[in-house]
């Protein structure tokens, strides 16, 4: 039997091997993402990919356990990280261990996701003392959609600053400083510019996972669908390596188009009893 990766196994390849990790939400998609990854990302971006929201504000703890618990079921090798989903963590560090315990105990995913930097280090370090391993999620934190405006890249000046050569710190920098001290065992950096990104990876002790934070990260995420061309309009940092939506689309053209014309079911699709000519 194949030993499942853990959040010490990834946070062990600090300064190591790269850390691919892709999303998933089915067990169909999970088990051809475990052959080749370490780390799968149920993500609440399946607020967007499956249900159609907006952003990520409307998805609740169910959604997330339900998905966890099918990826769980179709992958055998990488550690399934689940998000844990707006409204389920933020209030206090009580709170975040209820619901870290729930997805925990309900799916058998090995660590959980939260937005946010300093502000939830006391948190992250309330959950990691009590067993429940934490990536933490800086830079741009998509469920703080309402109060930021709109999903840009984050950290310009700190960005600025560092490219002139100036040695300064920042917020964000600062954030990920606060979640590596707090336990975190990794951290996405998402929609960074490169010399934040860069610095902060070589600054703390946790591994970085980047989505649009350039390839100085000791890993990278993407969302699945995205990668795969299935999400017509994608951010910038997103590099399509396959075209499935207009795969899909022929393959449900091609079946309507021959229902019509009753080219399908052909006699090989039809079960035995022919009839008499
Ligand atoms: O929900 C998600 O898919 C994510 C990744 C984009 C990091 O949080
Ligand atoms: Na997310």
């Amino acid at each position: 039997a194949v030993k499942r990766k853990t959040a010490p196994d990834i946070l062990a390849r600090k300064n190591g091997e790269p850390i691919v990790m892709l999303t998933s939400y089915h067990a169909h998609t999970a088990s051809l993402v475990d052959r080749y990854c370490d780390v799968i990302l149920v993500g609440d971006s399946l607020g967007n990919v499956m249900h159609g929201f907006e952003t990520t504000v409307p998805v609740t703890l169910e959604m997330m356990i339900l998905q966890g618990h099918a990826v769980m079921r179709g992958s055998k090798q990488s550690l399934v990280v689940v998000d844990m989903p707006f409204g389920s963590y933020e209030a206090s560090k009580e709170q975040a261990f209820h619901s870290a315990a729930r997805i925990m105990k309900e799916t058998h995913c090995g660590a959980v996701k939260l937005e946010g930097g300093a502000r939830m280090a006391e948190t992250i370090a309330f959950l990691t003392e009590r067993g429940i391993p934490v990536m933490a999620h800086i830079g741009l934190t998509p469920q703080s959609i309402n109060a930021l405006g709109s999903f840009r890249s984050q950290g310009k000046d700190e960005a600025e600053a560092l490219a002139r050569g100036e040695n300064v710190s920042g917020p964000i920098q600062n954030d990920a400083i606060a979640v590596a001290q707090a336990g975190a065992f990794s951290v996405v950096i998402e929609a960074v510019a490169e010399p934040v990104a860069r610095k902060i990876t070589q600054t703390i002790a946790i591994p970085t996972i980047g989505i649009g934070a350039s390839s100085a990260c000791d890993g990278q995420v993407l969302v699945l669908e995205d990668m795969l061309g299935l999400n017509a309009r994608v951010p910038k940092f997103v590099k399509k390596y396959g075209n499935l939506g207009s795969m899909i689309e022929e393959a449900i053209q091609d079946y309507a188009n021959e229902v019509r014309s009753r080219a399908f079911p052909a006699p090989e699709h039809v079960y035995g009893g022919k009839l008499k000519a």
